[in-house]
C-alpha cells in the first residue's frame, strides 16, 4: 500500500539519524526525511505546503501543511487536538501515542504527510459519545494518574491492548479474556510515567475484560 511505503517508522528515523538523534532533537532527522521525500517526488510539492487528507476520530479532514510537519504538530497546532501530549518530542516517552490504522504510534515520530489516507484515533476519539472507553473508566476508578501528562498516551496504549484482545476473543469465541501483568507491561513499555503511577495503571488495565 502506498501509505505504508511512505510511512516513517521510529526505526527508520533512528537509522537515518544515527547516534546524533540521541544527543539532540529528532526534528532535524524528520526534516531530512521530509526533504528526501520531496526530492523523490513521494511528497508532491514542498518545501511549501502540500495537501494531506486523513480520517481523524471518524471525521475526514484535509490539511495544507509543509512536509516537515509531524503528525503531533498537525494534531495539536492545526486540529486543536491537544489531548495528545508533547513531552520529549523525540520518541522516547510515549506521551504522544495515537492509533494509526489501529496500531499505536508515536505521533512525534511520524510526518503528517505519512498519515495520508490513514485512520487516526486520538484520545479525544476514544469515547463513544458520552460513554467512556472501559480503560478510561478504569483509570478514573483506580486513580491511575497524578500530573496527567503521560495519561492520554498510557490510555491509548492500554486501550490498544484491550481492543486487540477483544478482537482475538471474538475470533476464538473463548471465554472473557484475562490479561497478564507481563502483557500490560509490554503494552506500555514505550510509555513513561515520571510520577511513578505504574501500580495504579497496572490495576486499571488488569481490571478490564475480566
Ligand atoms: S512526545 Fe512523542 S514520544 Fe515523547
Ligand atoms: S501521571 Fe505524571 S507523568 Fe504519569
Amino acid at each position: 500500500m502506498a501509505e505504508d511505503r511512505n510511512r516513517v517508522s521510529r526505526r527508520d528515523v533512528l537509522r537515518g539519524a544515527g547516534a546524533a538523534a540521541f544527543l539532540g532533537s529528532i526534528a532535524p532527522a524528520l526534516q531530512a526525511q521530509a526533504k528526501a521525500k520531496v526530492a523523490k517526488g513521494i511528497a508532491r510539492g514542498g518545501p511549501g505546503a502540500v495537501e494531506v487528507g486523513f480520517t481523524i476520530n471518524g471525521e475526514r479532514r484535509k490539511l495544507s501543511i509543509e512536509p516537515r510537519v509531524t503528525l503531533l504538530d498537525a494534531l495539536r497546532d492545526r486540529l486543536e487536538l491537544t489531548g495528545t501530549k508533547r513531552v520529549c518530542d523525540r520518541g522516547s516517552c510515549g506521551a504522544c501515542t495515537v492509533w494509526v490504522d489501529g496500531k499505536t504510534c508515536n505521533a512525534c515520530m511520524m510526518l503528517a504527510i505519512d498519515a495520508q489516507g490513514a485512520v487516526v484515533t486520538t484520545i479525544e476519539g476514544l469515547a463513544n459519545g458520552d460513554r467512556l472507553h472501559p480503560i478510561q473508566d478504569a483509570f478514573i476508578r483506580e486513580d491511575a494518574l497524578q500530573c496527567g501528562f503521560c495519561t492520554p498516551g498510557m490510555i491509548m496504549s492500554c486501550a490498544a491492548l484491550h481492543e486487540r484482545k477483544l478482537r482475538e476473543n471474538m475470533d476464538s469465541s473463548a471465554a472473557p479474556y484475562r490479561l497478564s501483568l507481563e502483557e500490560v507491561k509490554e503494552a506500555i513499555s514505550g510509555n513513561l510515567c515520571r510520577c511513578g503511577t505504574y501500580t495504579h495503571i497496572f490495576s486499571a488495565c488488569l481490571g478490564v475484560g475480566r
